[in-house]
């Protein structure tokens, strides 16, 4: 992943290589903070409205006082755009509570980081021919995590990556310790089964992902069955189709897990119709 050249700290630009922080930040020492990823897309920010209001619950949930003023953030990203000369991109907005050693936050100002990032080039390849997934099945990877924040303290997901890519996946999906499948390191999960639409319900603990909530939306448009639930690998592992969603990816096909394949359709039609409805809200 590269980060474009021209960032934004505390509502001022600087080049992304200058020195920003104090060696007392506390993302850097406890990761202390929220983030969220969003998509430009021919220099439009697509559901920009969602991803601040999920920012928004993630700082509540860490008690980090922080307004955030939606015009301001924009206009910095569209400065950043124009700066960078990008038009399709992601954004990531980073807010930490700022400095200060010892575990009680001190009265310091929280700090807002704003970076462009480029979108990975194998995404469509992806698209086209699917991806390999594993299940990661050690609890304490999950179960440890502040659930429902997006949080930059992602190390159940940064161990997790490292399990997937050592197997020679592309995706790994958390099972929690009731044995339920829950999200993808950085994605949400679906599957479909004779007809029906299923995905992970919220209540187990994963992110509200804001792709997956498009996806829902669009299953009620087109009257397509869906349901969130509780679901055990076996169930996944028997689909016809399995896919994930992110931002990022939008919507991938899964070819096998742990080297099981899924269905027997090539490519996946459930999968290929979704993601060109997807497409078109993008559009929109
Ligand atoms: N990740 N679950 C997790 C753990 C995630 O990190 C993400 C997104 C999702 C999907 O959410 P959304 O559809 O709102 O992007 C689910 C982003 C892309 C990231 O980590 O940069």
């Amino acid at each position: 992943m590269k980060v474009y050249r021209f960032i934004s700290y505390n509502f001022k630009i600087f080049k992304k290589d200058e020195k920003l922080f104090s060696i007392e930040h506390r993302g850097f020492n406890y990761g202390d903070g929220v983030y969220e990823t969003l998509r430009v897309y021919d220099g439009r920010i697509f559901a920009f409205k969602e991803h601040l209001e999920r920012l928004k619950k993630s700082l509540d949930i860490l008690k980090i006082k922080f307004s955030v003023n939606e015009k301001k953030i924009e206009s910095e990203i569209m400065k950043l755009l124009k700066l960078n000369r990008v038009k399709n991109c992601a954004v990531r907005i980073v807010i930490t509570r700022g400095n200060g050693l010892g575990l009680p936050p001190p009265k310091g100002k929280p700090d807002v980081s704003i970076m462009l990032v480029d979108i990975d080039k194998k995404i469509e390849e992806y698209q086209k021919k699917g991806i390999k997934v594993i299940f990661i099945e050690n609890p304490r990877l999950y179960d440890f995590s502040i659930r429902g924040a997006k949080t930059v303290n992602f190390l159940p997901n940064v161990l997790g990556s490292i399990e997937f890519e050592k197997y020679g996946a592309q995706e790994g999906i958390f099972i929690t310790k009731e044995g339920f499948v829950a999200e993808g390191t950085t994605s949400n999960v679906f599957f479909v089964k004779d007809g029906v639409l299923k995905t992970p319900h919220l209540d187990i603990g994963i992110l509200a992902g804001i792709t997956r909530k498009f996806i829902l939306d669009i299953a009620k448009e087109e009257n397509i069955p869906f349901e969130e639930g509780f679901y055990k690998k076996e169930e996944v592992l028997s689909a016809d189709e399995v896919f994930i969603s992110s931002t990022t990816r939008e919507i991938v096909p899964v070819v096998s897990i742990n080297d099981k394949k899924i269905g027997n359709k090539k490519p996946p039609p459930f999968t290929l119709f979704l993601l060109s409805l997807f497409k078109k809200k993008i559009l929109k």
